[in-house]
C-alpha cells in the first residue's frame, strides 16, 4: 500500500512541479502508519518538504495535492477518503481493500504476512548470555525474552536466523573461583572426596566462594597472584583446573537449562566465550598487523583517539579480555555465517562497550557487509526498589516465575471458561499463563525503558497483558468452535459497521506494522498493535451478537472477522513467544 500511496503522491507532485518550479524526486516521499484511526490508516508529510523548497505553506500544498489525488480514478478504488489534517495527507483504506485483505488473511491462515526473501539474508542474534557461576539474573531474563522474540520475528520475515547464547564461561574470574575451590574445599581431600564435593556444588555456593575470595584478597593481595596462576593453568589446559572449571560450567548450565525449559527458549548454538580461547591469537595478530594496538602500562589497548575511550585488549599480565573474546566472536560469526546483521541483546550499561567493539570492527575493516546493532535493555525493578523481596533479600528468577504461575492459577478460577478443566489441565494452563504474562510484560516496554514489575499489571485480565490476549484468543476460538457446523465461503457481502471496520483496518495494517517493528527492532510496537486488535474485538464481541446476528450474511461475516482476528492473534502470540491456549 505504501507503494500505491507514493505513486499517487508522486503523480500529484509532478503536476504542481511546473507551477512552482521545484526539484523533486519520488524517493523523497515518505509514508507512515498513522497509529490513530481518526487520522486514517496511512499518512504522508510530503507537503512540509515541498513547502520548504518553495517557501510556501504546507497546508496550502497539502490542499492542492489532495485535490489532485482525489481526481485520480485509482484513488477511489484504494481509499474511502483522502484528506488533509495539519498539513499531513491522510489516507483511509477503502472497503474494497479491507475486504481483500481480510480474504487474504482467511486464505493464508497462519502464514499471513510471512515472507520469503531471495537471496535469503542471515541474522545472528546474541541473546541471554548469562555468566557461569553466577545466578541467572533478571537482566538476562530480559535479554532472553527479547532476543528470542526478535529471533522469531526475523524468521517470520524470511531471514535465516542463528540464535547464539554467548555464555560468560571464560575470563580471569575463573582463576579466582578455582583458587577458592581448591583452597577452601578440596585441599587435603582424596580423589573420591573431591569428586563428591565437586558434584554437590550449586550456583549459590559458587557465588559465595567468589565473594569470599574478594573479601580475603582485600587483606591478602597475594591471592590475586594465585588466581592469575590458576587462570593461566586453565588457559594451558591443566587437568585439575579444567576439571574444576567444567564442574562450574555444568552446575550452572543445569540451572540455566531449567530456566530455558520453563521459558521455552531455544538456541541454535551456545558457543560461549571459552569457545574462542584458541581464536584470539589470530585476532591479536591482525590487530598488530593493521597497527591498531597500542601499549599502555604494559597492557595492550585500542586507541580510538577523541572518538571513544580506549578499549583494553590484553591485560598487563597477558590475560585475555572480554573485549578480545568479543572480537574473536565477531570474526568467527562473520566468517562462518556471513550475516547481513548481528544483533546483540545486552544490557544498556554495556552501550559504550559495544560502541567500542563496533568501532574496532570498523577499523579492522570487518563489517562492510554486516550491520551491527546493540539492543541495550533497561533495568527491571520492583516498586520498592532493586530486584529483591520487599525485605531486601535477593530473589531468584525461578521464584519470580513460580510466583507468576501461582498467581495465574488464581485467575483460572475466576474465568468463565474454566469449567470442565481437570486439576492437571489447570496446572498446565497456569504455567502457560504465568510464564507468558511475564514475557508479554517485558516485551510491552520499549527495550530501553526501565520496567517496574507490577503483578497487577502483569496479570491484568482486562488490560494490556499476556493473559488478556490469551483470553481474547480463547474467546475467538470458542465462538468458532460453536459455529463449526456452518460453512463459510470466502466471498461475502462486505458492509462493516463502524467497529467492524476498525477491526478490519487494524488487520489490514498488520504487514506494514511488522516492517516497522523490524526496522526499529521494537517489539513493544507489536504488543501495542495486538492489544489494540484484541480490545477492538472484545468491544465488538460485547456489543454485537455473532451467532445470533440478524441475517445469515451477517453471521457469516462476523465469523469471518472472528476467524481473521484469531489468526492474527495466533501469529503474534507465536512471534512474542507466548503460549496459545484453547481453554482458560
Ligand atoms: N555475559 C555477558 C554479561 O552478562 C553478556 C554477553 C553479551 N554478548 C556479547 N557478545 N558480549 O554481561
Amino acid at each position: 500500500m505504501e507503494e500505491v500511496i507514493k505513486e499517487l503522491i508522486n503523480k500529484a507532485a509532478l503536476r504542481i512541479q511546473s507551477k512552482y518550479q521545484f526539484e523533486f524526486e519520488e524517493n523523497e516521499i515518505e509514508v507512515f502508519l498513522t497509529g490513530d484511526d481518526k487520522l486514517g490508516d496511512y499518512t504522508s508529510n510530503i507537503s512540509f518538504g515541498l513547502a520548504k523548497k518553495i517557501s510556501n505553506s504546507p497546508f496550502k500544498i497539502a490542499e492542492e495535492l489532495i485535490l489532485l489525488i482525489n481526481s485520480f480514478p485509482e484513488t477511489n478504488y484504494y481509499f474511502q477518503k483522502v484528506e488533509a489534517a495539519n498539513g499531513f495527507i491522510n489516507f483511509f483504506l477503502s472497503f474494497k481493500v479491507l475486504e481483500q485483505e481480510i480474504s487474504e488473511v482467511f486464505k493464508s491462515g497462519l502464514k499471513y504476512g510471512q515472507r520469503k526473501i531471495f537471496p535469503r539474508k542471515t541474522a545472528v542474534i546474541d541473546y541471554s548470555s548469562p555468566n557461569i557461576a553466577k545466578t541467572f539474573g533478571i537482566g538476562h531474563l530480559r535479554s532472553t525474552i527479547i532476543g528470542q522474540s526478535i529471533y522469531n520475528l526475523y524468521k517470520y520475515l524470511g531471514w535465516k536466523v542463528i540464535g547464539d547464547n554467548h555464555l560468560g564461561d571464560w575470563g580471569t574470574q575463573f582463576g579466582k573461583l578455582i583458587y577458592q575451590i581448591e583452597n577452601e574445599l578440596l585441599k587435603g581431600k582424596n580423589q573420591k572426596e573431591k569428586k563428591k564435593i565437586l558434584e554437590s556444588l550449586t550456583i549459590d555456593k559458587l557465588e559465595s566462594l567468589y565473594v569470599d575470595f574478594h573479601r580475603l584478597a582485600k587483606t591478602n593481595p597475594q591471592l590475586e597472584e594465585e588466581a592469575r596462576k590458576w587462570f593461566k593453568k586453565l588457559e594451558e589446559k591443566d587437568r585439575e583446573a579444567v576439571r574444576i572449571w567444567r564442574t562450574c560450567v555444568n552446575v550452572s548450565l543445569k540451572e540455566f537449562n531449567r530456566i530455558y525449559k520453563l521459558l521455552n527458549v531455544k538456541f541454535d548454538v551456545s558457543l560461549g566465550e571459552s569457545f574462542y580461547e584458541d581464536k584470539m591469537k589470530k585476532v591479536l595478530e591482525e590487530l598488530k598487523d593493521k597497527k591498531l594496538l597500542k601499549e599502555s602500562q604494559n597492557a595492550l589497548i585500542i586507541d580510538f583517539e577523541e572518538k571513544l575511550p580506549p578499549a583494553l585488549v590484553l591485560k598487563s599480565d597477558k590475560a585475555t579480555t572480554y573485549f578480545l573474546r568479543d572480537l574473536a566472536t565477531l570474526k568467527y560469526r562473520l566468517e562462518k555465517w556471513k550475516p547481513s546483521l548481528i544483533i546483540y541483546e545486552v544490557g544498556i550499561d554495556q552501550t559504550l562497550y559495544f560502541e567500542q567493539l563496533f568501532e574496532a570492527a570498523k577499523m579492522l575493516n570487518w563489517t562492510n557487509s554486516a550491520k551491527l546493532i546493540h539492543l541495550g535493555h533497561g533495568l527491571i525493578r520492583w516498586p520498592w526498589g532493586k530486584f529483591s523481596t520487599r525485605k531486601g533479600e535477593t530473589i531468584h528468577l525461578e521464584e519470580v516465575l513460580n510466583i507468576s504461575i501461582s498467581k495465574a492459577s488464581e485467575i483460572i478460577e475466576k474465568t468463565e471458561t474454566k469449567r470442565n478443566l481437570s486439576e492437571k489441565e489447570k496446572n498446565i494452563i497456569a504455567k502457560k499463563i504465568g510464564i507468558s504474562a511475564i514475557k508479554y510484560n517485558i516485551l510491552s516496554y520499549h527495550y530501553k525503558s526501565d520496567i517496574i514489575f507490577d503483578w497487577e499489571k502483569i496479570l491484568n485480565l482486562k488490560g494490556n497483558s499476556g493473559p488478556y490476549l490469551q483470553y481474547t484468543l480463547v474467546r475467538c476460538l470458542s465462538v468458532l468452535e460453536k459455529a463449526k457446523h456452518l460453512k463459510f465461503k470466502n466471498s461475502l457481502v462486505f458492509n462493516p459497521n463502524h467497529l467492524e471496520s476498525l477491526i478490519c483496518r487494524q488487520i489490514a495494517i498488520f504487514k506494514p506494522t511488522l516492517n516497522l517493528i523490524q526496522e526499529k527492532n521494537s517489539l513493544n510496537l507489536l504488543t501495542d498493535y495486538v492489544f489494540k486488535l484484541a480490545s477492538l474485538y472484545n468491544l465488538f464481541y460485547q456489543k454485537y451478537p455473532i451467532l445470533k446476528a440478524e441475517s445469515k450474511e451477517e453471521i457469516l461475516f462476523r465469523l469471518k472477522l472472528t476467524q481473521a482476528t484469531s489468526q492474527i492473534l495466533k501469529i503474534v502470540l507465536k512471534i512474542l513467544g507466548l503460549d496459545i491456549l484453547t481453554k482458560m
